[in-house]
């Protein structure tokens, strides 16, 4: 009886998805740092000289007392100057903001965008939650994996192309779509997936934005509302006002 109920329980499992499966699947990542060769708090890192200029007009704006309000910046900038967050930039934000480290572990652990493991020179970020996933995101995020030949979490070994399954993006009125990168790349089918990954390994930047002809997020036909000429100041006010 037993063994019958856990065969029917392990058949609806089986076939339900979870509502967000990332944090799952990269959770040990997420909140764990562990030395490794490339990683470790013996490698120096230091920021060029271009980005102390950034970090002097960043500071600028907090005031005094409240400097460490430009850590998230701060991580940002180190993050793009290095391709990902290593704990020696960490470290060289901690030291900047005149903060233990612990408060920057905080947040760059706390926040997603900040990729601590080597990441590839595409960060591709497919979007899965339910307004994507039930406009295809699966369709896509497979696409990804089959034509990359890896799997969420992981990097391509000419460290181009790292794939990341992630929450809500913030785009879902252009849903399915997924973020590499700066750039969103909207209303997607498996074959404008391909297209994007094929343009980015031939060197090509592919047009960012919705692919389905969509200028923006308004109607995918014609318009349904707000089809009348303007009406203009002063409609519907009494006559004598
Ligand atoms: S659900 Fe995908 S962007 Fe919001």
């Amino acid at each position: 009886m037993l063994s019958k109920s856990r065969n029917i329980v392990q058949k609806l499992w089986g076939s339900a998805r979870f509502l967000q499966t990332s944090a799952t699947k990269c959770s040990d990542n997420l909140f764990v740092h562990r030395d490794t060769p490339e990683d470790n708090p013996n490698i120096p890192f230091e920021f060029t000289a271009e980005n102390k200029k950034r970090i002097e007009a960043i500071m600028s704006i907090y005031p005094e007392g409240h400097k460490r309000a430009a850590m998230i910046p701060l991580l940002d900038l180190a993050q793009r100057q290095h391709g990902w967050l290593p704990i020696s930039a960490m470290h060289k934000v901690a030291e900047i903001l005149q903060l233990p480290n612990m408060r920057v572990y905080e947040v760059a652990t706390f926040y997603t965008m900040f990729m601590r493991k080597p990441t590839g020179k595409y960060h591709i970020q497919v979007c899965t939650t339910t307004p994507c996933w039930l406009r295809g995101s699966d369709e896509v995020l497979e696409t990804c994996k089959r034509k990359l030949n890896i799997g969420v979490g992981e990097t391509t070994k000419d460290k181009m192309f790292t794939i990341s399954e992630v929450e809500c993006l913030g785009a879902c009125v252009n849903a399915p779509m997924m973020a590499i990168n700066d750039d969103y790349y909207e209303d997607l089918s498996a074959k404008d997936t391909e297209e994007i990954l094929e343009d980015l390994s031939k060197g090509r930047k592919p047009v960012a934005g919705p692919r389905s002809g969509r200028f923006a997020s308004e109607p995918n036909g014609k318009l349904t509302s707000l089809t009348e000429e303007p009406t203009g100041p002063g409609f519907g006010l009494q006559a004598g006002l």
